[in-house]
């Protein structure tokens, strides 16, 4: 960092609390600077990208060198909006940003680089929205089900009572068609309620829980219907409840392995994903868990309402299995996202590792 040359200019740990990510240039375009924001938009660390050339310390910001040079030679001010940053094969970084030119004190010119991260606003308010949603959904479901329950266990007594007074076997059938029927509503109304615990966190490796899954549906799965693996070995042991992370795991890979329709493939990939927003928290670091199959896709006008009760597409379908399923993940600070297209559909469950970053 250069040198502070006015009393009241902040201190360097002040730029490291500041949520805008700020980067300083060099002459020869060389990192002079770079604060904690920086580290955590771009995935780096100072102490790597310290003295190194910007595009080598930061790749995201390759393509931008002309920009660079340019405003660096003409010592013009520039701002661009909604950038997407990408680099390799991971999601591009929304940004916008500031770039400064300014004179260091030893007369050299220089450029200070702000980023403001949009992708994140822009998570922070879906995913606000969704979580807000799920959990009215939840309590508008909890009192259905209760003024269900009541009156039906009341309804099975009865025929129950009845059952036994009467004689005639022609008449047994009927109240049997009662029982059997209010069993099959408590059941329904009992998927509805979902879980009643809260959950029990234990270290968990997430591969556990899926191999348990993969192993429960390959048993009766169709002949053309395959299901593979892409794991990341290394993902660190996170605090889970492991029943509930099998019901998750069922429900969503059930659902692909329904859409497939008897061919095709299922994949099961999990992965570990810096910088992550959940809920308005950022964390270091989120174990990400993709279910992705090469099925006919979501329609348009289903897909964003899929996480609501009782949307389903499917003749025999509770469309209770996306909901539950997120609300269980949503008991563990996490996400279920979904990207869907005619060919590929991909369901991705995040859960936060360790401490949160703010
Ligand atoms: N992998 C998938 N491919 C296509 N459609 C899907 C997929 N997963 C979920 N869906 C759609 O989302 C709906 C809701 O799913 P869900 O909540 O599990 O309820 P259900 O499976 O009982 O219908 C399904 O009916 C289906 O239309
Ligand atoms: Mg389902």
């Amino acid at each position: 960092m250069h040198k502070a040359t006015r009393p009241g200019i902040p201190p360097g740990n002040i730029l490291d609390n500041l949520r805008t990510a700020v980067v300083c240039l060099d002459a020869s375009l060389t990192v002079s600077y770079l604060n904690t924001a920086s580290e955590m938009l771009f995935g780096v660390s100072a102490r790597h990208c310290h003295h190194e050339v910007f595009d080598r310390a930061l790749p995201y910001l390759a393509d931008h060198r002309p920009r660079l040079t340019a405003a660096l030679a003409e010592g013009a001010a520039y701002t661009e909006r909604e950038l997407h940053l990408a680099a390799g094969e991971g999601d591009p970084l929304i940004v916008d940003c500031t770039v400064t030119p300014f004179t260091e004190d030893d007369g050299q010119p220089a450029l200070l680089l702000e980023f403001l991260s949009l992708d994140r606003q822009l998570r922070i308010s879906r995913d606000d929205q969704m979580r807000i949603q799920n959990l009215a959904n939840r309590e508008m479901i909890r009192g259905l089900a209760h003024e269900i329950k009541n009156p039906l266990g009341g309804l099975r007594g009865a025929a129950q009572l009845l059952e036994r007074e009467i004689d005639d076997p022609g008449l047994v059938e009927f109240t049997t068609v009662i029982i059997r029927e209010a069993d099959r509503l408590q059941n329904l109304v009992d998927g509805m309620l979902g879980p009643r615990r809260p959950p029990n966190k234990q270290p968990i490796n997430i591969h556990e829980p899926l191999e348990h899954v993969r192993a429960l549906v390959s048993a009766d799965m169709a002949a053309d219907v395959s299901l593979v693996r892409d794991y990341d070995p290394s993902i660190p042991a996170l605090a889970a409840d492991r029943e509930q992370l099998i019901q998750v795991f069922f429900n969503l890979i059930g659902n692909a392995l329904h859409a497939l329709d008897n061919a095709g493939q299922v994949m099961i990939r999990s992965r570990t994903q810096r910088l992550f927003t959940i809920g308005g928290v950022q964390h270091r670091l989120v174990a990400r868990v993709d279910i992705i199959d090469n099925g006919p896709g979501i329609d348009r006008d289903l897909l964003p309402r899929i996480f609501h009760p009782m949307v389903s597409s499917r003749a025999d379908g509770s469309g209770m299995g996306l909901p539950i399923a997120q609300y269980l993940i949503h008991l563990h600070d996490g996400l279920i996202e979904c990207e869907s297209r005619p060919g590929q559909t991909v369901f991705s469950v995040f859960l936060p590792m360790g401490e949160a970053s703010e």
